[in-house]
């Protein structure tokens, strides 16, 4: 009987003596608080993960056919999967939260819908709200386990059902973004991995094994949303983490999000979240309402390959080369080139507000008429539903025969856009774009005259030329030059 005891304890729960620092699960295998798991540099935590029946992990399965009643099939009786919607002619994301959140509700579900709408998958939502709502360290522990209740499904359908890791898609937000990088590290052969905005505390600079890294999964795409970067605080990772890291408007600070951002620094931040309970964070949450905007706006997340954002924002890495650019979010797996490489920085800017979609483009603008004067040029956008975008070319003292040019992340989808006018101090002036045809152009397009040495043609660069337009006069004389905006193609 003790002998039957001892069997049961070792086989069903628990070898976890205080000085053990190690626990089992059945069917999981051993966690131990061993070196990289903890006492490396940027992880000196204590603490061993829970039971999963404690942190009761369930699997929400959402189709076409279920829409918003979902179907909790499990690994352990596999007959659930077999009685549930899941087919084996799709491909299947898993989407899994982070810390203080749930797979029950929110995001995650409204992603599912999305995704089994839009390309009929079977999307599974993963539930870890138990093992998540303790304290920041305790979950960062909890994690280990969830990833292996991950990895366990996943060799389910391998083994049971013949359903490839070539099929699978993780997306995981925060710690779930790491989560899914320890299922990734117990199954070769993964298709993808998203990580948005990985949790940064207790994974920021430690090794491989114990984060999400591009050898988790086939392809490895990161976008970063609050990364901790001096002089901002933040709980996701600013180093590179994938084949393609995606920084939006920096990576740190989105705009639209008004949280107050303390002053201290990122190690005092790391000690308050370590026994927080409760994780807000607009600039956080950005990433996956990035990726769930990306979803129904493909082309307006471009990201362009540059040093640091400050280069970006000035202009040096418009626009792409030939290799192309890639999308942020769900369609950055189209990228020809995405496997190159990894720990390659991608930048872009957002909108403020959803759908955050913006379309780079390259204005440059010449005055003419009198020498100089006071004023400001801007450019409204109108799209073909009548919504309209404005924003400033230039301002203050103009000089004639200067060329303005400016960087605009247009909010508007150059595809819909109707008619691009010029305001100039309350002189309109019209440009329809959609007659722009070769019939009457003013100003033609001289390669190294302004507009970029590059023709249309190549380099996926568009170029819009202004064409059967007169220079616009104010009444004090002075016109308006409109020369040239740009713009790469997807
Ligand atoms: C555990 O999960 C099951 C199935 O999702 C649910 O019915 C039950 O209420 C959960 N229990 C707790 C304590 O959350
Ligand atoms: C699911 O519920 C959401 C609201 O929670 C609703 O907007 C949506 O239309 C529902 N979808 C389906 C397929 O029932
Ligand atoms: C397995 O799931 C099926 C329903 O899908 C249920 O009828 C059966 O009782 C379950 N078996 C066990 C051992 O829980
Ligand atoms: C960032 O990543 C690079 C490449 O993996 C690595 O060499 C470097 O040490 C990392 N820096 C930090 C602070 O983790
Ligand atoms: C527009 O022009 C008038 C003079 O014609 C000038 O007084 C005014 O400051 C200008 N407005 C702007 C915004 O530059």
């Amino acid at each position: 009987v003790r002998v039957f005891t001892w069997f049961i304890l070792k086989l069903f729960k628990v070898v976890s003596s205080p000085l053990g620092k190690e626990v089992c699960y059945q069917r999981l295998g051993c966690f131990t608080d061993d070196p990289p798991w903890s006492g490396v540099p940027g992880r000196l935590l204590t603490g061993l993960p829970d039971s999963p029946e404690h942190m009761n992990i369930s699997f929400n399965l959402y189709t076409r056919e279920t829409g918003n009643n979902s179907q909790v099939i499990s690994a352990i009786n596999s007959s659930t999967i077999q009685k549930s919607h899941f087919s084996l002619r799709r491909k299947t994301s898993f989407i899994i939260h982070g810390f203080g959140s749930t797979g029950k509700k929110g995001w995650v579900v409204e992603m599912c819908l999305l995704l089994s709408e839009v390309e009929n998958i079977n999307c599974i939502a993963v539930d870890w709200q138990e093992g998540a709502k303790g304290t920041y360290v305790s979950a960062v522990n909890n994690i280990r386990v969830i990833g292996a209740e991950v990895a366990y499904f996943i060799k389910t359908l391998q083994k049971i059902f013949r359903y490839s890791p070539r099929e699978i898609h993780l997306i995981g937000h925060s710690l779930g973004a790491h989560t899914a990088g320890e299922a990734g590290r117990r199954i070769q052969g993964i298709r993808r991995i998203t990580g948005l905005d990985p949790a940064g505390p207790y994974f920021e600079g430690t090794p491989p094994e114990v984060r999400l890294d591009p050898s988790d999964a086939d392809f490895v795409d990161i976008i970063h949303s609050n990364a901790a970067h001096f002089p901002a605080i933040g709980l996701g990772m600013y180093n590179t983490t994938g084949h393609l890291d995606f920084y939006p408007n920096g990576g740190s600070v989105m705009p639209g999000c008004t949280d107050f951002i303390p002053e201290m620094k990122q190690s005092d931040f790391e000690a308050i979240i370590a026994d927080a309970t409760i994780i807000g964070g607009c600039h956080h949450s950005r990433s996956h309402e990035f990726y769930f905007e990306s979803i129904l706006h493909p082309t307006g997340f471009l990201g362009y390959p540059c040093e640091t954002y400050k280069s970006f924002e000035s202009g040096d890495c418009f626009p792409c080369s030939q290799e192309g650019c890639p999308m942020m979010g769900h369609y950055a797996d189209r990228f020809p080139a995405k496997l190159k490489r990894v720990n390659q920085k991608y930048f872009l800017n957002t909108a403020a507000d959803p759908p955050f979609a913006t379309w780079r483009q390259k204005v440059f603008i010449k005055l003419s008429g009198v020498k100089k004067m006071r004023g400001d040029i801007n450019l409204v956008f109108h799209d073909t539903e009548g919504n309209t975008k404005e924003y400033e070319i230039a301002s203050g003292v103009l000089s004639q025969d200067q060329v303005y040019t400016k960087y605009l992340d247009v909010e508007i989808n150059p595809q819909n856009t109707k008619k691009i006018e010029f305001l100039w101090n309350k002189t309109i002036f019209t440009l329809k774009i959609l007659h722009c045809g070769q019939k009457t152009q003013m100003f033609k397009y001289k390669p190294g005259n302004n507009c970029l040495e590059r023709n249309t043609a190549v380099n996926n660069l568009e170029c819009i030329l202004f064409c059967h337009c007169k220079t616009i006069t104010t009444q004090d004389k002075a016109s308006l030059i409109p020369r040239c905006i740009t713009r790469s193609i997807v």
